[in-house]
């Protein structure tokens, strides 16, 4: 089973073929990072054009990388929600206009859904049930996996996603877009013990916040600009990531231990956080479950992972016909 997928929901214009749910074929990705690095963040109207410029070469890159031609494929994959809209509209347009020449099958893909199937591209030996903290630049949701299409959102984040943080620390500090991979790096030089930050933990559930830990940042570095102080960046920066990841990884484990499952598992952008990583392993091991992560280049937005989902949707009988939207929150 050949399924070609398309991503488009946020800046990232993406295709890839999979084989069978899990082998990945190609995996092609067009980044728009460099033309939104400017406004220090994605213009969604932006984004939403140069996805249409950029998707029919996309997908003949992902066709011709895979070796194959379009009438070899049995299914088409698409992000239809959540996501900038305009950016969804692009791929959905683009998926179904495809489906309905080949006389093939389209099938909607969640694109948080995605995030945990790339999980099965890296690991195919892991099956459900596990608990997963998706953090992206728009999601924080631990979510409880129960089947291969069966989840459940278990917490979520009342403000901040975890990525958007790292994307307005990094914008404040003046490091660039998007945050998370900079922020990570001048960490690698900070004392992570220099700024003492809130960790927010609700009562009555493992629910994320992290507007508080990202304004009591902006205004240590907002009243170093006014008084004229130095602005110890790589301190500033390591200090926030362990404040926000220890806040990642403690919800995930205590949610999994009221759950009682045994294995824990990260996806999304933010799963590429090196130190993020190595402190959920050890959270796992200290306590007897066990850890999966996606590698590196399938954490961050791409389309092999909308393929697998897509791919177990199938599976599912979860398709869809011409009425197909696309849907920015759900
Ligand atoms: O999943 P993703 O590629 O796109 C969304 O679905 O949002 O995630 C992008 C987010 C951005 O906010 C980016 O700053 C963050 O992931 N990110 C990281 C790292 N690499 C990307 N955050 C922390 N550490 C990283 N190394
Ligand atoms: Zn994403």
């Amino acid at each position: 089973m050949l399924i070609l997928a398309i991503e488009t929901s946020c800046d990232e214009t993406a295709a890839a073929v999979i084989k069978d749910g899990v082998e990945i074929l190609s995996n092609v990705i067009n980044s728009q990072v460099d033309i939104h690095q400017k406004f220090g963040g994605v213009v969604p109207e932006v984004a939403s054009r140069h996805h249409i410029e950029n998707i029919k070469s996309v997908v003949s890159k992902a066709l011709a990388e895979a070796n194959i031609k379009l009438s070899d494929i049995d299914a088409i994959a698409v992000t239809n929600t959540p996501g900038l809209v305009g950016a969804l509209l692009v791929g959905v347009s683009y998926a179904k206009g495809l489906a309905f020449g080949l006389g093939v099958p389209l099938i909607p893909v969640n694109h948080i859904h995605a995030h945990i199937c790339a999980l099965f591209l890296a690991h195919p030996k892991l099956k459900p049930p596990f608990l997963c903290l998706v953090a992206s630049g728009g999601h924080s949701h631990i979510i409880y996996v129960k089947g291969f299409t069966d989840f459940e959102v278990i917490a979520r984040t009342r403000d901040d996603a975890a990525g958007e943080a790292y994307d307005k620390i990094a914008r404040i500090l003046g490091l660039g877009y998007p945050g998370g991979p900079v922020v990570s790096k001048y960490a690698e030089n900070g004392d992570e013990n220099f700024l003492k930050l809130p960790r927010v933990k609700m009562a009555d559930s493992f629910d994320y916040s992290f507007s508080g830990v990202k304004t009591s940042v902006i205004n240590y570095v907002h009243t170093c600009r006014q008084k004229g102080e130095e602005l110890r960046a790589a301190d500033i920066c390591a200090s926030f990531q362990r404040a926000v990841n220890e806040a990642l990884c403690q919800h995930l484990i205590d949610a999994a231990k009221e759950i009682k499952v045994d294995t824990i598992a990260l996806a999304g952008g933010v799963a590429a956080n090196q130190k993020l990583r190595e402190l959920a392993e050890k959270f796992a091991y200290d306590n007897n479950m066990k850890f999966y992560c996606p590698y590196l280049e399938l954490c961050t937005d791409n389309a092999a992972m909308v393929g697998c989902s897509g791919y177990f949707n199938m599976q599912a009988g979860i398709t869809a016909d011409m009425s197909l939207n696309a849907i920015a929150t759900i």
